[in-house]
């Protein structure tokens, strides 16, 4: 049996070794198109404080900064490559880091303070989690009450989707990851309380959930 700090190494490495290629690659049509569709899914203020977890190259930050939507966006993400490639972007197009951060990190381990952010984004990345339970409890832990959680992954709920994510293992070479069903995903929001606001499929294959964090 594989350990999980194997799968972890393996994971890590083969995000390392995709950063190089990442932006402007053929995936990243797919990629471009869904931080679009997320940055308008939910409300962003002047003052919002953002995360996006498993962030990769940092588009998601980038763009909504650049945007001047938000006062601040922070990606983490535990791949090395993946936050130098982020970090570069950052430096080149001169935003300072009061504005634009990229930091090295497990998504199971948020090292910032309860209540830091408005909206944490998750894209493309959460079925890569060993652990998701516990991401989804980092991530309602750091949320403001109130505050928003974007999560857009492939989903199963039929045949095709289904297939779709058995393609996808085998291309990848990544049998361990685990994609969900929408109700599995809703489940284990509400599970930690979350409310889920809304579940809607993107280009048919990948799903929007939508939830609240509603500490009460
Ligand atoms: C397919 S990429 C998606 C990147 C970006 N969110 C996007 O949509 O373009 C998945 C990212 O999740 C990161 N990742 C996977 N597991 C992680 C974990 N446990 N903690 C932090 N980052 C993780 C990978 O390093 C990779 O950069």
């Amino acid at each position: 049996m594989i350990k999980s700090a194997d799968i972890e190494i393996k994971t890590r490495n083969q995000f390392d070794n995709w950063a190089h290629t990442y932006d402007g690659g053929i995936w990243n049509l797919y990629f471009e198109t869904a931080i679009k569709h997320s940055l308008n899914i939910v409300e962003l203020k002047k003052n919002s404080v953002i995360l996006d977890l498993g962030c990769g190259t940092g588009e998601l930050g980038l763009t909504a900064v650049q945007g001047n939507k938000i006062k601040k966006a922070v990606g983490i993400d535990f791949s090395f490559e993946m936050i130098k490639k982020a970090s570069s972007k950052q430096r080149q197009n001169n935003i300072p880091l009061e504005k634009l951060e990229y930091i090295i990190g497990k998504a199971n381990e948020i090292k910032f303070p309860d209540s830091y952010f408005d909206v944490v984004f998750c894209l493309n990345s959460f079925h890569h989690y060993l652990n998701p339970n516990n991401v989804i409890s980092e991530i309602h832990r750091v949320l403001k009450n109130d505050g928003f959680f974007v999560l857009l992954d492939p989903f199963i709920d039929n045949y095709l989707r289904k297939g779709w994510g058995f393609f996808l293992k085998k291309i990848f070479k990544e049998e361990h990851v685990i994609y969900y069903t929408r109700e599995s995903i809703k489940h284990m929001l509400e599970y930690k309380k979350f409310e889920v606001i809304k579940q809607q499929s993107f280009l048919y294959f990948t799903l929007f959930t939508v939830s609240q964090n509603v500490k009460k």
